[in-house]
């Protein structure tokens, strides 16, 4: 039995490529740091379902059907006025990706054509749902998106109501390309194994998104800014996490199955934490999240993952915190998507084994006689 999996090889993919020695990410290919420096969300989101880079023809086209499918029905936002003001935004999130499915025009089609119509329609409204979800907990209405922004700055605007700073918006969308596959994470695993039963590809991104939520996986995000504000001043950074550390406690936004590097997205990450915190400021943030790495990499060689200097560029661009790990979710969309069209283009289900240790040879006892 190998616990968590660790090493086995599960699938095949053509999607991304992780070098975990040399701490190296590759979608369809292309080194990630050629895409954070020149590409856009919008255009590696075409890159991982297609395969290759559009022409400049089909990426127009492509961000047109993103700008078309921006909207959601308002029974969806019903439902979220409905739901409970106090509710996490990645529960809201989960609740609506589900009830979207039957308002998808192509719900019932399994085919190829429609899921690429059906991840379209969530990827692009992804944003709309969470923006919208911001507003209705504070007693605003929820904006309509603009036709004329790009994914990152439209949901920005939708979140706050006015036109993003152009700077701010280029931050999120390197975000959104940093984080948009990754193999065979858990939450991409597990759109999988949905997607291996031949269900739709609604179920397959709802359990996906359950997935990532959890804190040793895309919830992280949101412990590392929690852990940053707990610490609050670089002087206290130090003799926390030495404490932390000595009392076992995991660090959040440290540590990974597979790089033994670091990991190549931080190394991105860390950079527009750094400008955001000379430019924007506070500086704080980022002075204790560097005084935190080096105490941890000086104690134990763990790599620095995707999720810690995140935490301090979604804050610096104003993001809720709970809104970190569902920012997470509309990128890894694009990825998810991806996974279920390879997982149905040659599909057999997963069905791995279970080692039985419980007890044998157990007779039923009737209630009656239960001591
Ligand atoms: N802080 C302190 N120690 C850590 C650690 C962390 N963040 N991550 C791993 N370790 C230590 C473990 O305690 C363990 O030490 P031991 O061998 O002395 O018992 C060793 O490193 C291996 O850790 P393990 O949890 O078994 O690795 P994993 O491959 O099962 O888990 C993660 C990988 C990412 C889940 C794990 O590193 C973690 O929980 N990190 C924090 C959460 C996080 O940042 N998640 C986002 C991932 S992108």
């Amino acid at each position: 039995m190998i616990k968590g999996l660790e090493g086995v090889i599960a699938a095949q993919t053509a999607i991304s490529q992780i070098d975990g020695i040399n701490g190296r990410l590759f979608y369809r290919g292309i080194d990630i740091d050629e895409l954070a420096e020149h590409s856009t969300f919008e255009e590696t989101t075409a890159l991982l379902w297609y395969g290759r880079l559009p022409t400049a023809h089909q990426l127009e086209s492509f961000k047109q059907k993103f700008i078309n499918n921006r909207q959601i029905p308002y029974e969806i936002l019903s439902l979220m006025m409905a739901m409970p003001k106090k509710t996490p935004t990645m529960e809201v999130l989960r609740t609506a990706i589900s009830a979207l499915s039957p308002y998808d025009p192509e719900d019932l089609d399994n085919s190829l054509e429609a899921n690429v119509h059906k991840s379209l329609r969530l990827t692009a409204s992804m944003p709309t749902v969470i923006a919208a979800w911001e507003r209705i907990r504070n007693n605003q209405w929820p904006i309509l998106p603009r036709t004329d922004l790009s994914h990152a700055a439209n949901f920005l605007y939708m979140m706050n109501g006015e036109e993003p700073d152009p700077k701010a918006a280029a931050v999120l969308d390197k975000c959104l390309i940093l984080h948009a596959d990754h193999g065979l994470n858990a939450s991409t695993f597990a759109a999988r194994v949905t997607a291996s039963a031949m269900s739709d590809l609604h179920s397959a991104i709802v359990s996906a998104i359950g997935t990532l939520k959890g804190p040793l996986h895309g919830g992280a995000n949101e412990q590392v800014m929690r852990m940053l504000l707990e610490i609050g001043n670089p002087e206290r950074a130090e003799q926390i996490v030495r404490g932390m550390m000595d009392g076992k406690k995991k660090i959040m936004g440290f540590g990974h199955r597979v790089y033994k590097a670091d990991d190549p997205r931080a190394a991105w990450l860390q950079r527009l934490s750094r400008e955001q915190a000379e430019t924007i400021g506070p500086r704080k943030w980022y002075d204790i999240s560097e005084i935190i790495r080096k105490t941890v990499q000086g104690a134990k060689p763990l790599p620095v993952n995707v999720d810690f200097y995140s935490a301090s560029v979604y804050y610096a661009l104003g993001i809720p915190i709970d809104m970190f790990t569902p920012l997470f979710a509309i990128s890894r969309v694009a990825g998810w998507s991806a996974h279920v069209y390879e997982q149905y283009s040659d599909n057999r289900i997963y069905r791995p084994e279970s080692e039985y240790i419980g007890p044998v040879n157990v007779s039923y006892v009737p209630v009656e006689q239960r001591g």
